[in-house]
């Protein structure tokens, strides 16, 4: 085995353990790939900040050229913090509350993706108080199944998200009362983790028939938002570091019926981001049972939770045995008191020992962002490529 974190194994090994290891080159690549297939296409990116909020991957974004997609007034904070405009920012969200309405207002943010005819109203009376107008992305539920996992599935009838389509007449009159929404756009996302680029088509086409509705009311659309999704090579990392956007784009660019001058916005946030740091944890122990043998890491699911929630693979490997057979199986584990705190079992590694260093790859995405001091533990320590 050899690839990006090998190289890094004796400065990993002065470090104190666990903590997330962010190669921003790879991240940079992977940006400027995104750059080179929207040129000349009326394509912008919002990145999806809820997938890495972390300031300097947020400084790479920015260098791109990219917006921002949130989903708490926290998160617009953030990117204003950073240094992205406020009109480039979309602001999504099944319960906005009050105040992040109001932050969104005060800030004039691209869009605020509506998710219900409630909210709408609301938005509405929030606008009014404050003398402005919002900006608004009607959130769509196109019923369009993404083929992924249950819980990061979003866009069919039985999720929460989005208007239903039997709602449209009651929307088509809100939106001819209400004074204070000016209507930007369509927006919709259908789920996360999307490796079938077919389920794309899907959308597009749903979204082409939903896009005829509003056209038949003369209701004029700036831009349609197709949401995040893309899926990333949990399995073989190193096989697909940068993944394949120009199929993903090819997709719109066959699929989607763009009217004149409209613009197609996307959120892509896990496609981004991560393959761009793996967790590093030293083993703390090699339990042997009688069938399973157990590594003990010093990693848990307080530094990453993925496996835990949603019994999701990250790939493991030894790089203190980078070049010895993956001879043995054991259950990885981590040392939280759950049984849940699990990060593979039957991974094939090679033997194992206390003290290894242990690479839990493509984490880049929902990992740092969504750990936790559960057990009262500490944060995770984060580097970068240029500081080690
Ligand atoms: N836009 C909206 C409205 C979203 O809800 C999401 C993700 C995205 C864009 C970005 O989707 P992406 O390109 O990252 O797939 N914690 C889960 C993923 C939750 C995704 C939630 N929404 C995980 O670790 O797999």
């Amino acid at each position: 085995m050899n690839n990006f974190l090998t190289e890094k194994l004796s400065a990993f090994q002065s470090l104190e353990t666990p903590f997330y290891y962010y190669d921003l080159n790879l991240l940079e690549q992977t940006l400027t790939k995104v750059k080179e297939e929207i040129v000349n296409k009326p394509y912008h990116i919002h990145y999806a900040i809820k997938a890495n909020a972390n300031s300097r991957v947020l400084k790479s974004i920015k260098k791109a050229g990219f917006g921002i997609d949130t989903v708490s007034g926290n998160e617009i904070l953030k990117a204003l913090e950073m240094g992205f405009d406020s009109s480039m920012i979309a602001f999504a969200g099944v319960g906005k509350t009050d105040k992040e309405i109001l932050i969104g207002l005060k800030h004039d943010i691209f869009t605020f993706n509506v998710e219900s005819l409630e909210e709408l109203k609301i938005l509405d009376q929030l606008a009014g108080s404050e003398g402005k107008k919002a900006a608004v992305a009607i959130r769509l539920n196109p019923n369009v199944n993404a083929n992924t996992h249950h819980y990061i599935t979003t866009g069919l009838e039985e999720n929460k998200f989005g208007i239903n389509p039997w709602e449209l007449s009651q929307l088509f009159d809100l939106l001819a009362q209400l004074k204070n929404i000016e209507l930007k756009g369509l927006h919709f996302h259908i789920g996360s983790q999307i490796r079938d680029l077919s389920v794309f088509k899907n959308l597009c086409n749903r979204v082409n028939e939903l896009q005829k509705e509003f056209k038949a009311r003369n209701i004029s659309l700036e831009h349609i938002n197709v949401g995040g999704g893309l899926g990333v090579n949990y399995q073989e990392p190193d096989a697909e570091l940068i993944p394949d956007f120009k199929a993903f784009f090819q997709v719109f660019d066959d699929f989607i019926e763009l009217l004149p001058g409209q613009e197609l916005h996307f959120e892509l946030g896990r496609s981004l981001v991560a393959q761009s740091a793996a967790l590093i944890s030293k083993v703390l122990f090699v339990k042997k049972g009688i069938k399973t043998n157990f590594v003990i890491l010093d990693a848990g699911m307080t530094e990453l939770i993925r496996p835990a929630l949603y019994q999701s693979f990250h790939k493991v490997e030894n790089l203190s045995k980078a070049d010895a057979p993956s001879s043995h199986f054991y259950d990885v584990v981590g040392p939280i008191c759950e049984s849940s705190d699990c990060f593979g079992k039957n991974i094939q590694l090679a033997e194992t020992e206390r003290g290894d260093l242990l690479a839990i790859r493509t984490t880049g995405a929902y990992g740092e962002v969504m750990s936790s001091n559960y057990n009262l533990r500490e944060d995770a320590k984060i580097y970068f490529h240029d500081e080690i």
